[in-house]
């Protein structure tokens, strides 16, 4: 695979399985990365997987929730790589997803917590970012939402809330930076199987997701890394203020 270098600095907010693979992508397409997580480790793993393949990476320990370790995040990709011109903003905190109960009983603490992380880290990592783009002369955003946000469920309001949230600041974005050289747009995977949930996948889960898509199969990483990557490129110049669906066809809107 041939890394040799665009010119162009990126920060995946969130490694875990889709910000890894987009951190992979964007490597292979020359583009050094900065990955930040919670878990540090994880993190640093990533960005020495891609250094081996002859990418430019380095990993950081990061919570999106926190406006010092979001701008130390953003630091180290001028300090390491020069500046910066792309964003992928896709951590999220789910480890509270399964007490998302609904609007009547779910603890506020809970709300508290996902909002604090899934929506409010994401508005850190955005306005940390955006000076940075300004000084390249422009650049790109891509959060990743969910169709939580727009095909209604009994469950998980929280979360729900928060992505619902995000395609607002998107839109937001994208209308207050366009004429500035910069884009913003939000992917919104399907079910997507990732070495974390697999380990909390409920039996027969995975069948009953595949029967609600138009697919033969669930989401890989790499499925929502490559429509990232493109929303990011130069290609994807004039595609502004998206909601887009990868999803196997589950939703059709
Ligand atoms: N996998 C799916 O089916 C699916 C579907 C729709 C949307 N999504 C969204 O895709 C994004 C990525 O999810 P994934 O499935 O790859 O999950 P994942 O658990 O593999 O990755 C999420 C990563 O976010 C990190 N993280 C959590 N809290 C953080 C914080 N405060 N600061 C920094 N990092 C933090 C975790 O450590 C983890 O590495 C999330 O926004 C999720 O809501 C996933």
């Amino acid at each position: 695979m041939n890394h040799s270098s665009n010119g162009k600095v990126a920060i995946v907010a969130g490694g875990g399985g889709i910000g890894g693979a987009t951190a992979r992508r964007l490597a292979q397409a020359g583009t050094a990365v900065v990955i930040g997580d919670l878990n540090p480790d994880d993190a640093e793993g990533i960005a020495r997987g891609i250094v081996a393949a002859g990418g430019r990476a380095v990993g950081v320990g990061c919570d999106i929730g926190s406006e010092a370790s979001v701008q130390a995040m953003v630091a180290q990709a001028v300090n390491t790589f020069g500046g910066l011109d792309l964003i992928h903003v896709n951590a999220a905190d789910l480890s509270v997803i399964f007490r998302d109960s609904n609007a009547v009983d779910v603890d506020l603490a809970v709300f508290d917590q996902t909002i604090a992380v899934n929506l409010r880290g994401h508005l850190l990592c955005t306005r940390a970012a955006i000076p940075e783009l300004l000084k390249r002369g422009g650049g790109a955003i891509v959060y990743t939402t969910s169709a939580a946000a727009f095909i209604g469920e009994e469950e998980r309001p929280c979360y729900a809330m928060a992505k619902a949230g995000l395609n607002a600041l998107m839109r937001h974005v994208a209308s207050r930076w366009g004429q500035h050289g910069i884009r913003a747009n939000c992917v919104a995977p399907g079910f997507v199987v990732t070495e974390n949930n697999l380990k909390t996948l409920p039996e027969g889960f995975a069948d009953a997701a595949v029967k609600r898509t138009r697919s033969t199969r669930l989401g890989k990483p790499e499925d929502i890394a490559a429509m990232v990557a493109l929303l990011l490129s130069a290609e994807g110049e004039w595609i502004n203020g998206q909601v887009i669906s990868v999803d196997g066809g589950s939703t059709m809107r």
